[in-house]
């Protein structure tokens, strides 16, 4: 059989020929393509100078990569808990009804296929979806669903669909250093230019700004190190993932501030001597590729990227955007890093840190964006200025994603330090039962812990604030993040990879009504495991949230329990009804539970 030749060239001399740019290469052949069949793979091996296996090897390991046919629409909708609460299952099932497609299966014309995705990152105006990995649309609701599905039925093309179904709010409920002072492009770079890379150093180490990525590693020691270490050519990486549910502020830092991050990125690069920059950037994002290239070309003509910036001729620097391709592993940096160079995101063996051994090897600094939008205003005002706001050990301000059952969904920035309560009073939340702070990964609070506060002396957190109020139930929310984590394991270690899927049918098993103390028992030992034993931070905090509902919201799993002794997963009595039809025999006897 003859091979199906594909164009590659126009991709090649975007991307280059060198390994690393694999996953680009994938990515955008896809989108020309639809979907890679195994002669598209060949090529793109045989260009970039790899094997077929590895090629495959990395393409299966993405979910928005697809080896298989897809429909020429592609529905995915975002399958977070805040998604969930505004009715999002309800509208996926009445879409794939309209169009006669059962959820993950392509339609028998090849027209469309719908299934769903993890957080979307647009949880203050869920319930949404992404259409063909490339646009996004908000605000779902029946009358836009039962719209959309004539639109595919009518196979009019998405370029001509509303476009006010395709906007994307930045809401800023709550304003401070970060949000509502406007930045001058270019301000920061002039400061420490004048301030010299040990000046600027300095001034970061003296303002204690910790990473808000979640770890909350010290950036000034960060930079410090990377300066330090040995190797030739150095890079700054953003890590513009935000892959945990119910995090959306590092989106709107994009959208809205994104010269205060690329200037972050470009004092941090003078700070250690690099001379490129990549921001890895989260496929749900890819609508923001356009508006964040065409910044980076203005900030070029501006003369504050590129060579000799501010007409400093030992000084150039220039970014690119690498974009994601659908796994959240790949926001932990050295993953990141391996999907960077063209990998699997299976998360490093760490030391080395990537400060030493970072892109390609080279010494490298990662930070969130909103660590780097910090850095470019501490570069501005000096390392004392930020100190001074917010608690001793958690310094500056900290940018909160608000979502679920309040009346203000949105961002709020405050100082480091403050109430819980503070928080849910400002986004109008009432009768809340419960907030998770920082995502799946982060910390669920009960109402007796309003009172603590957001630091990293307390609740520390990577952004998010998900709301639950009294009529939520606390088990299901748990469910959902656990599905979470199952799906999104890179399935490198064995504890995570097998332990989250038993933790998923342990909890699949109590929804389904045949839990008993002992899978509770079960799930405690579980989590103990995976705390110790698995290899990245997924593993080990995918049971934070199963630890904290359980310990906190113990009646939302006694709700559930049929039994006080072992029940087996399925219902065995219920099974045998076909059994009993085709006998014709229902009798008292051909139950099990009239056997003693
Ligand atoms: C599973 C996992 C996912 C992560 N996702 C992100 C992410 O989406 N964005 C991010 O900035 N950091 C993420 N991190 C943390 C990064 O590994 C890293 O600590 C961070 O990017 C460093 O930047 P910072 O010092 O500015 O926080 C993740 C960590 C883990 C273990
Ligand atoms: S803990 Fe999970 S996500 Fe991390 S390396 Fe192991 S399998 Fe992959």
């Amino acid at each position: 059989m003859s091979m199906v030749h594909f164009d590659l060239g126009p991709l090649l001399q975007r991307f280059g020929r060198e390994p690393h740019a694999l996953v680009q290469v994938l990515r955008e052949a896809q989108a020309l393509h639809g979907w890679l069949p195994r002669d598209l793979l060949v090529q793109i091996a045989q260009a970039l100078g790899l094997s077929l296996a590895h090629v495959e090897g990395v393409a299966s390991f993405y979910r928005f990569i697809h080896l298989r046919p897809v429909g020429r629409y592609r529905v995915l909708f975002s399958d977070n808990i805040t998604d969930r609460m505004r009715g999002s299952v309800a509208l996926l099932t009445d879409l794939c009804e309209r169009l006669g497609v059962a959820p993950g299966q392509v339609s028998a014309d090849g027209r469309v296929s719908v299934d769903r995705c993890s957080c979307t990152g647009l949880c203050d105006q869920g319930p949404a979806l992404l259409i063909n990995h490339h646009q996004v649309i908000t605000r779902l609701d029946a009358t836009r669903v039962a719209q959309l599905a004539d639109l595919i039925r009518a196979d009019v093309p998405v370029t001509r669909w509303p476009a006010d179904w395709f906007a994307v709010e930045d809401t800023i409920r709550r304003a401070d250093v970060l949000l509502g002072v406007p930045f001058a492009p270019g301000s920061a770079i002039a400061a420490a230019l004048a301030r010299g890379p040990q000046g600027l150093l300095d001034e970061m180490q003296r303002s204690q700004l910790r990473g808000r990525g979640g770890a909350g590693f010290a950036t000034g020691t960060k930079w410090s190190l990377c300066r330090e270490a040995s190797g030739g050519t150095r890079y700054v990486v953003c890590n513009a993932d935000e892959g945990e549910p119910g995090t959306f502020k590092d989106r709107v830092l994009l959208a809205r501030h994104a010269d205060a991050v690329f200037e972050g990125m470009t004092v941090a690069a003078f700070a250690i001597g690099a001379t490129q920059g990549l921001v890895y950037l989260r496929g749900e994002y890819r609508f923001l590729l356009e508006h964040l290239h065409a910044v980076l070309q203005r900030r070029r003509q501006q003369g504050l990227l590129g060579g000799a910036i501010l007409g400093q001729t030992g000084f150039s620097f220039d970014i690119d955007i690498h974009v994601g391709a659908g796994a959240y592993v790949c926001g932990e940096e050295s993953a990141l890093i391996e999907s960077l160079e063209g990998k699997r995101g299976t998360p490093r063996i760490r030391p080395p840190f990537p400060v030493e051994h970072g892109y390609l090897g080279q010494p490298t600094v990662v930070n969130n964006v909103e660590t780097f939008c910090a850095a470019s205003r501490i570069a501005l005002n000096g390392g004392a200025w930020w100190a001074g706001i917010g608690t001793v050990k958690s310094t500056g301000t900290k940018i909160h994603s608000v979502s679920g059952d309040c009346e203000r969904p949105g961002l709020y920035e405050y100082p480091f330090g403050t109430r819980v309560g503070r928080i849910l009073e400002d986004c109008g939340a009432r009768d809340t039962q419960a907030v998770q702070v920082g995502g799946p990964s982060g910390v669920c609070l009960s109402a007796f812990e309003f009172g603590r506060r957001i630091a990293f002396e307390d609740v520390p957190t990577a952004g998010a604030f998900m709301v639950f109020d009294r009529s939520r139930d606390m088990f299901e929310v748990a469910r959902n993040f656990a599905h979470f984590f199952a799906h999104e394991s890179c399935g490198f270690c064995t504890p995570c990879r097998v332990g989250t899927e038993l933790v998923v049918r342990r909890m699949d098993k109590l929804a389904d009504g045949h839990g008993s103390r002992h899978d509770v028992d079960v799930l405690f030992e579980l989590d103990r495991l995976m705390h110790t034993a698995t290899h990245c931070g997924l593993g080990a905090s995918a049971c934070n949230p199963l630890r904290d509902t359980i310990a906190k919201f113990r009646p939302a799993y006694e709700r559930h329990l049929k039994s006080l002794h072992f029940e087996p997963g399925f219902d065995l009595d219920a099974e045998l009804s076909i059994a009993r039809q085709m006998t014709g025999r229902d009798d008292a006897l051909a139950h099990l539970e009239n056997h003693s």
